[in-house]
């Protein structure tokens, strides 16, 4: 077994302060108090609830399980490692279940499609923590990814918090991308260790 270090950024995001981006409508960081973030036609929020913990668990699987941090954390990459995952999480002291989303499609039980999740915790003074966001493969590039991450900054203010807070592999471009353009901004730059069962997966200096 090889053994390899995956550079991560610590990103974070003053939510005093307002921005301009060019970020399509419905999807900017300075949205007004009370303004939930838009999204497409068909797609809703769906609120926490201790109910649709699995629902939580099975989206993040399907959104992560081909992805760099399914390689990273391998429990991300298995629909069991995810439940405890979430488990985990809901325990937390922090856990900000008003920052806790998930994002459905569909207008009829039958048409039912969960797309994409997020949570949330606190464990430093006034700062909001994002867990994971995960949109699934076949519904990204439509602003999900966006909405799911300002509506739990929204959260995050009216929680009272000053600051929202993420980790995320530097390979992740994509998502290195889409926080930037919501007003994040690198703090620190952390490696994790991860033992690789395969040859070693490059790791990519930036
Ligand atoms: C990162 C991730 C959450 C982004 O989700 P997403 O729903 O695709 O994100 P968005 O649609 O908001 O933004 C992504 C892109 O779509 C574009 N976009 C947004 N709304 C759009 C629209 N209405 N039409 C077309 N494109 C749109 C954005 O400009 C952005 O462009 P880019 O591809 O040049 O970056 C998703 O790729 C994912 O789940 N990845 C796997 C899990 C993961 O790595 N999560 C992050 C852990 S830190």
């Amino acid at each position: 077994m090889e053994s390899s270090y995956f550079k991560r950024f610590r990103m974070e995001a003053d939510l005093a302060v307002r921005r301009q981006s060019g970020l399509p409508s419905g999807c900017r960081p300075d949205l007004p108090p009370g303004c939930r973030p838009g999204l497409p036609s068909g797609y809703r929020f769906v609120a926490w609830n201790d109910a649709l913990i699995d629902v939580h668990a099975r989206t993040k699987y399907r959104a992560f399980r081909d992805e760099i941090d399914a390689t990273v954390f391998p429990c991300l990459g298995e629909l069991e490692g995810c439940r405890r995952l979430m488990r985990e999480i809901r325990g937390k002291s922090g856990f900000l279940p008003h920052a806790s989303w998930l994002i459905a499609w569909g207008r009829s039980p039958e048409e039912l499609t969960w797309c994409g999740t997020i949570q949330a915790v606190c464990e430093r003074p006034m700062v909001g923590m994002i867990q994971n966001v995960g949109v699934v493969p076949e519904h990204r590039g439509r602003g999900l990814g966006a909405a799911l991450v300002q509506q739990a900054m929204l959260a995050f203010r009216e929680y009272g918090l000053r600051r929202a807070s993420l980790e995320v592999t530097v390979q992740n471009d994509r998502a290195v991308d889409l926080y930037h353009r919501l007003g994040f901004r690198r703090s620190r730059t952390v490696y994790k260790l991860v033992d690789l069962p395969t040859p070693a997966i490059g790791v990519a200096a930036r």
